[in-house]
């Protein structure tokens, strides 16, 4: 893809969002925006939703960042707003929380350069359907004793290219799907923006 990298220093991430946009707001402080601009050469640039509800979309309000509604039809048979994207110098996509499968023509597009995280230890509990709270009462149904997060960069499939990064954290006895889905989501906020600075320095 064109690189903003060029005449443009900052390289700037598009976070895809579908829900409460926890990780999405972990990741912003981290990078910085436009309109609060932070890291010294990646900001958020970028909010990306399917749903015009989203908690995600008040976090963008928040901090001043542009936000982009999508749609089914362009997603999945036009560009996958690969034009959209670039429009605005988009070098990197972050998928937090975001429940559709990406398109082969977004994939092509930004080789290597997306990457999303999941609330589990895959290559078990991944795949379509597994999300949410759907992965910890799996976790817990099967009496792992383990469980925690991987981030990895995304492909034609769900929840399964190349992992990037894993940490791990118990799974208790007591244990519902609310309590480890909130010592999961602290692991997130502890790891992922990190891990995608790491990504986006070996691009
Ligand atoms: C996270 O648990 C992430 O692993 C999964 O979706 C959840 C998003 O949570 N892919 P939030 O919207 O960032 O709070």
């Amino acid at each position: 893809m064109q690189n903003g990298s060029t005449n443009n220093p900052i390289q700037k991430i598009a976070v895809f969002a579908s829900g409460a946009g926890s990780n999405a707001r972990k990741l912003i402080e981290y990078f910085g925006t436009e309109a609060f601009p932070k890291h010294p050469s990646i900001q958020v640039g970028l909010i990306v939703s399917n749903k015009k509800t989203a908690g995600v979309l008040n976090i963008a309000a928040e901090f001043q960042v542009p936000t982009l509604i999508i749609e089914k039809q362009p997603f999945f048979e036009g560009d996958g707003y690969v034009g959209a994207l670039k429009d605005v110098q988009i070098n990197f996509i972050v998928l937090a929380g975001f429940l559709w499968k990406i398109p082969e023509s977004l994939i092509k597009a930004f080789p290597q350069k997306i990457v999303n995280i999941h609330p589990a230890l895959l290559p078990k509990y991944g795949g379509k359907g597994m999300y949410g709270n759907f992965v910890h009462e799996a976790v817990i149904a099967n009496k792992e004793t383990e469980s925690g997060i991987t981030i990895h960069y995304v492909d034609e499939h769900y929840d399964h290219g190349a992992h990037l990064f894993q940490a791990t954290c118990p799974v208790l006895p007591e244990d519902t799907a609310e309590t480890l889905a909130n010592r999961i989501h602290s692991l997130e906020h502890r790891h992922y923006a990190e891990e995608v600075e790491k990504a986006i320095s070996k691009t």
